[in-house]
């Protein structure tokens, strides 16, 4: 009887100091298991006297369910110990500040250039592409540029080693779109363009727009017509245009197109915005296509020209100088 009371005093100190579950499955295992010492004790009563037997099987009883109850009681404990730990570490301090977000937004550029497109789109031109890196033959040749023509000096030209070039214009996209296809053309297309030239207005790398419509009976009168919708679209406004007589290789008639601009002071002015005119019949032939039969006008603008003006931007190399607070301004 001694040893029960030994033994219960023993198992509940064990139960209660045991400091984690498996600990505490440990001991049940050890006292109460197939092979605990409890139930070891419960396989010697077969050896007792009945007198004996029976008072000490209650207490071995009275001792399993004392020990029963102790762990459940302890395990219950340990649980909630366990539950509580789990809440600390994965509180979440709602009160703290957040991180903040700092969103991107496009370049001023790109911008322009998407909104160029779009008014284009809805006039019902296609856009076009061409590579970047052409040959003489796309840059000038096709264009009706002969070889040793001055208005080839200038375009300041980067040559590769073996004869290509960067495009200097967008204008090789007409030979590439007339080349592979029929009449009629109704194109724009935009893209990088290169030129060795850097001041406040220039810059080695810039954006242009073409524009390219070949059909029957097309004229310069249409040409007038789809500029100055795009400009009124651009700008929102109402703005006064006018066509100056120019020069390029590849159109004839050709025209400097200029916009009514207020100056820096306020005062009335011109702002000169693109170069276009009615396609060489040269360029048509060349490209297969008969100037009889299809007349047609090209235009081509700059796009960061038009960025400047739409945004208020009197330098155009702050577009590539990737100052955030210059181009956070757009967003
Ligand atoms: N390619 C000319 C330039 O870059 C612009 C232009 C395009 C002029 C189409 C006429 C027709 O200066």
């Amino acid at each position: 009887m001694s040893q029960v009371t030994e033994l219960q005093q023993r198992a509940l100190a064990e139960i209660e100091a045991s400091g984690d579950l498996r600990a505490l499955d440990e001991l049940r295992v050890r006292y109460l298991g197939k092979k605990g010492e409890v139930t070891a004790q419960l396989k010697a009563l077969g050896a007792m006297e009945p007198e004996q037997r029976k008072a000490f099987g209650q207490a071995v009883n009275a001792l399993r369910d004392r020990l029963n109850q102790a762990i459940s009681e302890r395990r219950a404990a340990l649980e909630a110990q366990a539950l509580k730990q789990k809440l600390l570490s994965e509180r979440v301090d709602v009160t703290l500040p957040g991180r903040g977000e700092h969103r991107g937004g496009l370049h001023p550029v790109t911008m322009a250039m998407e909104r160029a497109i779009a008014i284009f789109t809805k006039l019902g031109f296609d856009v076009a592409t061409g590579p970047e890196v052409e040959d003489d033959h796309y840059n000038f040749e096709a264009l009706n540029f002969p070889p040793h023509h001055p208005a080839r000096a200038m375009h300041d030209t980067f040559y590769f080693g073996d004869g290509r070039l960067l495009r200097t214009h967008t204008s090789p996209v007409q030979i590439r779109v007339m080349e592979r296809g029929e009449p009629p053309f109704r194109i724009i297309a935009p893209g990088k363009v290169f030129r060795s030239d850097s001041d406040q207005t220039h810059t080695p790398m810039f954006n242009q727009i073409e524009g390219l419509l070949i059909g029957e009976g097309v004229s310069m009168a249409d040409l007038k017509g789809v500029l100055h919708t795009f400009v009124n679209a651009f700008f929102e406004r109402s703005l006064a245009m006018r066509f100056r007589p120019s020069y390029f290789p590849f159109t004839e008639p050709s025209a400097e197109v200029d916009i009514g601009w207020e100056k820096t002071g306020g005062e009335p002015g011109w702002l000169e915005i693109l170069g276009c005119g009615m396609v060489h019949p040269n360029v048509l032939r060349a490209c297969g296509v008969d100037p009889e039969q299809n007349t047609g006008y090209a235009f081509g603008m700059g796009v960061e020209r038009l960025a400047m003006l739409r945004y208020g931007v009197s330098d155009i190399r702050q577009f590539f100088e990737n100052d955030l607070e210059f181009l956070r301004q757009f967003n």
